[in-house]
């Protein structure tokens, strides 16, 4: 089974600041209008979220990672530690946010039934998450890496992207009515080597290995991805795809 990953706030805004610089343009997909009630859903660092707080909103951060959340306090966010498939608000939300976070909760039936709960009727679900073909080069090298040293790659690949017929499913399954579901190519340059991200990232990877093996399992993948991520200036492209969607929770007829 994938074990849970350990978030390092440091290291996430060196290693992937331009995650929150990106979300950006879903802030603007979702509008925030001034004393709209949001959830940031995997709220993480709470970069975004003071952005939809910018905006006017009564925002609350919820993240599974209790590093992640005390960092985000710590920018005045209000944000509390809950996992993605326990939300436990009922009817209180205009509009639940999320950006980057999705993709790491397996079970997103059980994420989306409590989406629509924490909704109010007519609220709306507005995010991004990595969707079909995401980091899969990387996945691939990651997955081999274990398999060569006898663990199911796909057994600790903690992440999930969906194609949009499959999320459209989904979010309808759950009672919400679907407006758009969209998949976007986005090579993304990384702000350093790509063994930065790996250490950021792959976490749930590399942690059935002995730390002292780490560098080498990294080192191992580098070299794998090398050829179709390294750009001939040396920069480092991370072959990340979008999911990008809006959906509603219809309004209830008495
Ligand atoms: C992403 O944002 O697509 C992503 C980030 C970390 C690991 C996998 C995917």
């Amino acid at each position: 089974m994938a074990e849970a990953h350990r978030w390092d706030p440091e290291g996430y805004a060196t290693h992937a600041g331009f995650v929150p610089d990106a979300g950006a343009a879903v802030v603007e997909h979702l509008a925030p209008r001034p004393a709209e009630k949001i959830l940031d859903l995997g709220c993480g660092d709470g970069v975004l979220t003071e952005a939809l707080v910018k905006a006017g909103a009564h925002v609350v951060g919820v993240d599974s990672s209790a590093e992640m959340v005390a960092a985000a306090r710590n920018r005045g966010v209000d944000a509390q530690v809950m996992d993605g498939v326990a939300l436990n608000f009922v009817e209180e939300f205009d509009a639940v946010f999320s950006n980057a976070a999705l993709h790491w909760m397996k079970d997103l039936a059980s994420v989306i039934a409590g989406v629509n709960r924490a909704l109010k009727p007519g609220g709306r679900f507005v995010g991004e998450m990595g969707g079909e073909g995401n980091v899969a080069t990387i996945s691939q090298a990651l997955r081999e890496a274990m398999v060569r040293r006898g663990v199911d790659g796909h057994s600790v690949d903690p992440w999930v992207f969906p194609s949009p017929e499959a999320f459209a499913t989904l979010l309808e399954s759950q009672g919400l009515q679907v407006e758009a579901v969209q998949l976007i190519d986005r090579p993304t340059v990384l702000p350093g080597d790509i063994e930065g991200w790996l250490e950021t990232f792959a976490g749930s990877f590399l942690h059935h290995h002995p730390l002292s093996e780490h560098p080498a399992i990294i080192a191992e993948v580098r070299e794998a991805v090398r050829p179709r991520l390294q750009s001939a200036n040396g920069a480092w492209v991370a072959d990340y795809v979008r999911l990008r969607f809006i959906a509603h929770k219809p309004v209830s007829r008495a």
